[in-house]
């Protein structure tokens, strides 16, 4: 059989390249039919004057492509299956006059509409290298990350890991890692869970996903504090929530002000309520409970900076508190450790967990092995402990630094958020300009100090929560480097009035 192909030798395309195109769109075409013999490779190339070598890597070419079936020392065939896109490809080029300057909108039906709408929560500052001082909310800091020793595991982690790294693991979480937090979860936060009723997930994000797939769709009345975590109210919205906004005032959620409609869940950060910094007295714990179990709703609790206690005792979780199995506890090691090892993990109460492990199996069959082992091992030889211990304390000194600089600069300041944590806020006198102005002013000065919105919180109640009041992450930056943050704002607010 003689194929009916020009091939052009002055072309820039090689001649190998204009052989393969050239067979493949005659087979694409039905030129050449399923099954058709090919040509001998000898026969091909003194036909259209090329080298045998190059007919031979073009037939090799075609056959790892699925276009053409070798036959050992029968012959060369077109394949008889060829891939659905290629007859697709087909359809298209039978229909007129080429594929390429074909309108692919007159032929095409029309994409199907992306369903997914949202927003993403600001957690990443791009502004962070221009800046000598950089406020930024939720970071820990880069110098306390205990390297040596996670190397150390993850080492040997590696060197002892198995069939470990080659198979499937729980979808849940290894159990060494649900055991180690379970043990580490009753003395540091009045929580008695088995390790049956933990989930780890991809920090508090990966479990906000899982409780919106578990419990949230379009209408799910879902209560939030306000002002509010943007994380968490996008992430709802996004799912088709109707947010239910609730104020806080100086002692966190106002559980009097709780809907009395019917809600699903209802999300609260009572440790230190994000952003204003409040810790939910026992009252209104009980009160938030009472109300979960008479409405039926969900609470999920976000515990994300409560090793950072300074003042006072840490008051018990409300998983800890709770009687009716109503709460949804989620902890994250993005503050202890850090957000680069995307850990966390979900507490349960006990009708969740099996569709929570399903819906973890469906989303993503469970978190990397290796991070988990390595983070058990950390908590379980007690290096958790030790490495808590030592940040507090850093922190604690790095909290006392901003406050007393900011006392000193300007005076008899209003703070909310000081007893734990990793940031404070600052409720701008009447004298200074608001928020928005002063975080302009101080980015000027190559300051980072962030309104409630850059800060990653949201106001559902307009803005009018957030106006005159300033966040401040203090955890990341060195006490010499609070103190002339401190500074340089001052200076430049003074030069702007
Ligand atoms: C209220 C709140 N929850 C949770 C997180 C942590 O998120 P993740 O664990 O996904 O890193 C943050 C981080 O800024 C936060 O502000």
């Amino acid at each position: 059989m003689q194929l009916a192909l020009k091939l052009r030798p002055e072309s820039n395309t090689t001649l190998q390249n204009q052989l393969f195109a050239a067979i493949r769109e005659q087979i694409l075409q039905g030129k050449l039919k399923a099954g058709a013999v090919m040509p001998a490779t000898r026969v091909l190339g003194e036909q259209l004057s090329v080298s045998r070598n190059t007919v031979v890597l073009t037939y090799e070419r075609l056959v790892a492509e699925g276009y053409l079936e070798s036959r050992p020392t029968i012959g060369t065939f077109v394949t008889s299956a060829l891939p659905e896109n290629a007859l697709f490809f087909k359809r298209l080029s039978d229909s007129g006059s080429g594929f390429a300057d074909q309108d692919a909108g007159e032929r095409l039906t029309a994409r199907h509409p992306i369903l997914f709408q949202g927003r993403a929560q600001k957690v990443v500052n791009p502004n962070q290298h221009k800046l000598s001082a950089d406020f930024w909310v939720g970071r820990p800091d880069p110098h306390s990350f205990p390297l040596k020793s996670w190397r150390r595991r993850l080492l040997h982690q590696l060197a002892t890991a198995g069939a470990n790294l080659t198979t499937y693991n729980d979808p849940g979480g290894i159990w060494e890692l649900r055991k180690a937090i379970a043990d580490h979860l009753g003395p540091a936060r009045g929580i008695m869970a088995t390790p049956e009723q933990i989930v780890i997930v991809s920090g508090s994000q990966g479990a906000l996903n899982l409780v919106a797939r578990l419990l949230v769709n379009k209408g799910t009345n879902v209560v939030i504090e306000c002002p509010s975590y943007q994380g968490a109210a996008f992430l709802f919205e996004s799912f088709g929530a109707n947010l239910i906004p609730v104020r806080v005032d100086k002692h966190g959620l106002n559980t009097k002000k709780l809907p009395r409609e019917r809600a699903d869940l209802i999300f609260v950060t009572p440790s230190h309520q994000y952003p204003m910094g409040a810790t939910l007295p026992l009252h209104r714990r009980v009160e938030l409970l009472d109300w979960a179990w008479e409405t039926g709703a969900y609470v999920l609790e976000d515990d994300y900076d409560s090793d950072f206690r300074y003042q006072g005792s840490p008051l018990s979780a409300l998983f800890g508190l709770d009687q009716h199995g109503s709460v949804i506890y989620m902890g994250t090691f993005s503050k202890s450790i850090g957000p680069g090892i995307r850990l966390g993990y979900l507490v349960l109460p006990h009708d969740l967990v099996e569709p929570a492990r399903t819906a973890k199996a469906l989303l993503d069959n469970g978190h990397a092995w290796l991070d988990q082992v390595t983070l058990a091992d950390f908590i379980s030889s007690g290096s958790y402990a030790r490495h808590l211990r030592r940040i507090r304390h850093t922190y604690w000194k790095r909290r006392d630094c901003l406050v007393d600089a900011l006392q000193q600069h300007f005076g008899d300041v209003r703070l909310t958020g000081a007893e734990g944590g990793m940031h404070i806020v600052w409720h701008l006198p009447n004298n200074l300009p608001t928020a928005i102005e002063v975080q302009t002013i101080a980015e000027k000065a190559g300051v980072g100090v962030y309104a409630l919105e850059a800060g990653a919180a949201i106001c559902l109640h307009g803005n009018e929560c957030s106006q005159r009041a300033l966040i401040f992450g203090y955890s990341s930056l060195t006490e010499s480097t609070i103190q002339k943050g401190i500074t340089l704002l001052s200076e430049a607010l003074k030069a702007s009035t």
